[in-house]
């Protein structure tokens, strides 16, 4: 059978780094607080000229010089996003260009902070289902653009950023021995649509809006809708924690993180965080942590790797994949 097989991966991030002490200057917040309830320390923010595009460009080139390929051999260009450049066309259209291809398909993806799950499950089955040969899937946000500055609720927690795979056709066994993705999972529930989501939008307001949020209710779901994704995954693949070599999850939240871990008895050294160093980038959290993992060696070839995310919508999935 077919498998989409990880043969690539590459990130980008905005130049400018602003830490938690930078924040205490602007909103009343402070160092210790937003550790303590978060574990994020800094977060990169887009400055003049740096776009989702241009970031997703960039996490793209360097993705596809990790595959050793070029535009010319990807057929479609998918980008989970939730601040896309403009409201169309698609952020994936102007990657597309900027990268030069007139050939192909490309389109963005919005599941919010589960976004990249979404867009490598999407791409899987593009892949598998014959339309495409190989895909770029990138996460690219810049979540900073739609942040009210002055609700410290809210804009100390984000950050911006961008994170890319090139997947490509493999033929496997059909057995969870195969390298690609083995099983994936989504979900999602709009009765929870008000606890998490921008309060603008080209069809209501006509304006862009700003990002709002019950902190504590999104807290109060997370683990469980998490934790119930990934034991679906492990149902599906005869898998279970003691297999697993990696847990890559959505960066939002280190206590969210430990605590789904620690549910599904998955130790402390097989999760890869990086919510410390730049904050929740919603959909580009997890290439980017890939990127991170990937480059310090710590995810190898045959590893089983899982991915998971939770998100506005809410929206929540998993995947697994054997790098
Ligand atoms: N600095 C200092 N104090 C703050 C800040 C801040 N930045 N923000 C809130 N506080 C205060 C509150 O005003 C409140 O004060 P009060 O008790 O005097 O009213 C106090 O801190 C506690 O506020 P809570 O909201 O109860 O704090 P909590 O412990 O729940 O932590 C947090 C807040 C970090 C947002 C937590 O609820 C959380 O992590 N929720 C999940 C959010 C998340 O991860 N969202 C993203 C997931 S989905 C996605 O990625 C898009």
């Amino acid at each position: 059978m077919i498998r989409s097989v990880v043969r690539g991966y590459g990130a980008a991030l905005p130049k400018r780094v602003v830490t938690n002490r930078e924040l205490e200057e602007t909103v009343e917040t402070s160092d210790e607080w937003i550790v303590q309830r978060t574990g994020i320390r800094q977060r990169y923010i887009a400055g003049e000229g740096e776009t989702t595009a241009s970031l997703g460009e960039q996490a793209a080139r360097a993705a596809l010089d990790n595959a050793g390929l070029t535009p010319d051999d990807i057929d479609l260009v998918l980008v989970a996003t939730s601040t896309p450049n403009n409201t169309f066309p698609a952020t994936a259209v102007e990657i597309q260009n900027r990268l030069g291809m007139t050939h192909g398909y490309a389109f963005d993806m919005q599941a919010v902070c589960t976004g990249f799950v979404y867009a490598m499950a999407t791409a899987d089955l593009h892949i598998r289902g014959g339309m495409a040969k190989r895909a770029l899937v990138i996460g690219a946000e810049t979540f900073s653009r739609i942040l009210d500055w002055n609700d410290r609720t809210t804009c100390v927690l984000f950050g911006d950023g961008a994170g890319a795979l090139v997947i490509e056709a493999a033929e496997g066994e059909g057995t969870i021995a195969d390298r690609g993705v083995l099983t994936s999972h989504l979900r999602s529930d709009g009765s929870h649509k008000d606890k998490l989501y921008v309060d603008g939008g080209p069809s209501t307001t006509g304006t862009v809006g700003h990002l709002r949020m019950e902190g504590r209710e999104v807290f109060k779901h997370a683990v469980a809708m998490i934790t119930d994704v990934i034991e679906g995954a492990f149902a599906a693949t005869g898998t279970t924690a003691e297999d697993l070599d990696w847990l890559v999850p959505h960066q939002a939240n280190r206590r969210i993180i430990d605590g789904s871990a620690k549910k599904l008895g998955i130790p402390s050294e097989k999760v890869v965080v990086t919510v410390d160093m730049h904050g929740n980038t919603s959909a580009a959290s997890i290439p980017l942590a890939l990127s991170v993992a990937c480059a310090d060696g710590r995810i190898k070839k045959g590893d089983l790797v899982m991915l998971e995310a939770m998100g506005g919508g809410f929206t929540w999935g998993a995947l697994m994949v054997r790098w």
